[in-house]
């Protein structure tokens, strides 16, 4: 039954029709409210807006659901690999057989840059942040492959996977230019997840050695990152597609979101935090007690969502597989020991129960990344490669859309009403 709304503005009905999701979710259509009454609606941050209709990944903040295209995120995390999630964020289906190999195989066939793009590496100074680079590199690498704008819908599978392979070949090259060391080009036998920690951590002549467990903890954060519906950086990088921008450059917009603290940028701003937490001697109270009375303006980083309102399901997959790592890795960690601390205070702190703050995907994955060797600035960089899929499925849901129009949202003006020039010398 189709359901509809009725809003009453200055005495006048209106009614809205309604749009109901496959999970219930009841969206009030609002295309011809401004047509009908002149007004428009006043949302920031979006909390209460719905930018689009989106069958990819479905999100229960109340319950902590997460799954991508129906899947559970945690059946997910123990059975599928990232690469196989990858396909099935952005074709809809887990692959066959024969379809995963063909995808691993466009991604192995585009692995390499354009050689000539090495050379724009050494224009960034040592100082860059990678999430610079990356964004950078992203955009310049459509410039090596002209289709990349010009038929972008017709070879749309091989630049999915020039992209989801190239992002990993960027991120190690910066990693290896930023510490002076030479660049280790990928290897064709090696796996997605493998091959990035060969070109990261190998040296000409002398292979890293690919712990399994490493291999797999690496591929499980960029599997649990791979999505998360319409976030800062998808909305982003949606919003440049509406534009029909082509997917580099609606990618490279989405890494730039992406970097800031409130969003991608928090798994470093939280290994920042618990660092200057040990190297002040605190147990984690002094700094809880700062957060609570909002003096200093800081944020327990790691803590809260915008849609997660009673936990985050990725942060207990995370919290788990940081638990055995470490122990696999026969390491201990004094920054997991506060961690632990800062949560179980918090879990049991008015200030944060009232406010349904609870530890989200960031809280634990730098202490892996740490545990593994990824240096702190990289951390965001690892984000976006695990992000990279649920880009590209979203890129590609809005060009598919006959019914896309360019995002373009309007306002409430509160400067200056009509006023004249006022020349120079009467200021
Ligand atoms: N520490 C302390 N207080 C917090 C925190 C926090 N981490 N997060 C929210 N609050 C408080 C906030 O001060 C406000 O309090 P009050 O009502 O007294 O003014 C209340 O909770 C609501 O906060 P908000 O800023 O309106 O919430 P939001 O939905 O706009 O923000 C958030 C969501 C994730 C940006 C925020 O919780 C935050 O800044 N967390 C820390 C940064 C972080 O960990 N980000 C990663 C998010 S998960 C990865 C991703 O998808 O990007």
């Amino acid at each position: 039954m189709n359901r509809t709304v009725e809003l009453n503005i200055d005495g006048k009905p209106v009614e809205l029709p309604t749009v109901v999701g496959s999970e219930g979710e009841v969206g009030i259509d609002i295309a011809t409210l401004r047509n009908k009454t002149g007004c428009i609606t006043l949302d920031p941050g979006y909390g209460n807006t719905g930018a689009c209709k989106s069958a990819i990944t479905f999100i229960d903040g109340e319950q902590g659901i997460l799954r991508y295209r129906g899947y559970d995120i945690a059946e997910l995390a123990e059975k599928s690999t990232f690469i196989e999630t990858a396909y099935l964020l952005i074709y809809g289906e887990l692959p066959t057989r024969p379809e995963l190999a063909a995808f691993s195989d466009l991604l192995t066939e585009n692995q390499m840059l354009h050689e000539d793009m090495r050379h724009l590496f050494d224009g960034f100074p040592p100082t860059a942040h990678p999430m610079a680079i990356l964004s950078a590199m992203i955009n310049a690498a459509s410039s090596y492959h002209p289709n990349i704008i010009s038929k972008r819908e017709e070879r749309f599978p091989w630049h999915a996977a020039r992209l989801i392979s190239q992002v990993r070949t960027i991120a190690a090259y910066s990693y290896r230019k930023a510490h002076g060391l030479p660049t280790i080009y990928p290897k064709t036998t090696l796996k997605y997840t493998a091959n990035f920690l060969h070109m990261m951590f190998s040296h000409p002549g002398e292979d890293c050695d690919l712990k399994p467990e490493v291999v797999k903890a690496l591929d499980l954060i960029f599997l649990l990152h791979a999505d998360h519906e319409q976030n800062c950086s998808t909305s982003t990088v949606r919003m440049v597609a509406s534009s029909r921008a082509n997917l580099f450059a609606s990618a490279s917009a989405g890494v730039c979101a992406l970097w800031g603290p409130l969003h991608g940028g928090a798994n470093q701003a939280v290994l920042e935090m618990l660092e200057e937490i040990h190297a002040d001697g605190d147990d984690g109270t002094k700094f809880l007690n700062q957060v609570k009375n909002k003096t200093t303006n800081r944020r327990l980083m790691g803590f809260g969502h915008r849609v997660y309102k009673n936990f985050d399901p990725r942060a207990v997959i995370i919290k788990q597989q940081c638990d055995k790592v470490l122990s696999q890795l026969h390491k201990s960690d004094p920054l997991l020991d506060i961690a632990k601390k800062l949560e179980e205070i918090a879990l049991h702190d008015d200030y944060f129960i009232a406010r349904k703050l609870y530890p989200n995907v960031d809280f634990y994955s730098g202490i892996i990344m740490r545990a593994i060797g990824i240096p702190m600035d990289m951390f965001t960089v690892m984000f976006a490669i695990g992000r990279m899929p649920g880009w590209i499925a979203n890129y590609k849901e809005v060009m598919e859309d006959t019914d896309s129009r360019i995002c373009r949202p309007r306002q409430i003006y509160t400067g200056s009403t009509l006023r004249s020039y006022t020349p120079m010398e009467s200021r």
